[in-house]
């Protein structure tokens, strides 16, 4: 019998690149990818963060000039993360309220630069507060949801006077989407955009980013358990998910990315949403520290892993491989 088995030989369709490439189900363009960029205050700098190799902190001028790249490479947007001088922070973050701050400046030098270039700010206050969480403590050191709101709102405000495209809300207090939504109605700012960093885990991966925006030294021993979710859990995303939806969020994003790609699924299938995925400071620096010590070869590796993104439902990725991922997509 052996004319008539196997019935199936997958491997037909894999025997040759022209074939494979009919029966490839998603693929991954640079349309795909948005870089995080740090900033500073200053002008000239460059500063590497250490626990992120290849990565720098900017100061506007400098920045305009590396976003030249990046725009050339056809990257659509760019996220913004400031690091904030310590003397500016304080127990409610109202540095954050400034219209003349780091970020808001950036965005209006970036905008009248680079005019096709999308800006995503986060809205969050830790950059912003010398105890590094999101929000406003109260004495127990419990973040009080309302009070940090009122806070992000005007912040909110401030970052789409000064022409941020989409405000990204990564601090996971409850109703914060609606507020946001409200107000840049209100204000007749119609067309900016929300992205709601809608599942967020308490994830130990992002260390290195809390390096680089100088939050991590303020949080010291403390944890961010009492509003991001726990790894644990996977219904409560999507609860999470379609609170931020019905408040009026246009974009969805799951974070970290590797080991919650169940959750990109699970949320793309669900709400059929444009949604993000955040491959983190961590999950970057694991994969550069194995390469630099020649374990894993970084361009497949990081290649993989965006196209591990888009199989799982993403359809935009927030990276630090952007650049690289770019450049190899277009060699
Ligand atoms: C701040 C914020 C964090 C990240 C993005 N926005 C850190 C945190 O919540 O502590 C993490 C990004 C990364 O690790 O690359 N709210």
């Amino acid at each position: 019998m052996l004319y008539n088995f196997p019935q199936h030989r997958s491997r037909r369709v894999r025997q040759s690149p022209w074939v494979r490439s009919l029966v490839q189900e998603t693929d991954l363009t640079v349309r795909n990818l948005i870089l995080p960029v740090f900033i500073v205050e200053g002008e000239g700098l460059k500063i590497p963060v250490d626990t992120m190799p290849g990565v720098y902190r900017y100061s506007i001028d400098q920045l305009l000039v590396h976003l030249d790249l990046v725009n050339g490479l056809g990257i659509p947007a760019v996220a913004l993360f400031p690091k904030i001088e310590t003397w500016l922070k304080n127990k409610e973050g109202g540095v954050a309220l400034d219209p003349d701050g780091l970020v808001p400046r950036a965005v209006r030098e970036i905008k009248k630069r680079f005019p096709e270039l999308g800006v995503i700010c986060d809205v969050a206050l830790d950059p912003y507060t010398d105890h590094g969480q999101d929000g406003i403590p109260d004495d127990n050191g419990y973040l009080r949801n309302d009070a940090t709101i009122s806070q992000l709102v005007q912040m909110s405000q401030v970052l789409a006077q000064a022409g941020a495209d989409v405000l990204a809300p990564s601090d996971m207090m409850d109703g914060r989407i609606g507020v946001i939504r409200n107000m840049l109605e209100s204000q007749r700012m119609v067309n900016t955009m929300i992205t709601s960093y809608a599942a967020k885990y308490a994830s130990a991966f992002y260390s290195p980013f809390r390096d680089a925006v100088g939050s991590g030294s303020a949080l010291g021993s403390s944890d961010k358990k009492q509003y991001q979710m726990s790894p644990l859990n996977g219904d409560e995303a999507l609860r999470e998910v379609a609170m931020d939806i019905k408040e009026g969020a246009d974009m969805v994003m799951v974070k970290p990315g590797i080991p919650y790609l169940d959750i990109v699924r699970r949320v793309k299938d669900e709400f059929k949403y444009p949604t993000y995925v955040y491959h983190v400071s961590g999950e970057y620096a694991q994969l550069q520290a194995a390469a630099q010590a020649g374990y894993l070869d970084y361009d497949r590796v990081s290649m993989e892993i965006m196209q591990c993104f888009r199989r799982a439902g993403a359809d935009g990725i927030l990276t630090y491989c952007a650049m690289d991922i770019a450049r190899r997509l277009s060699a």
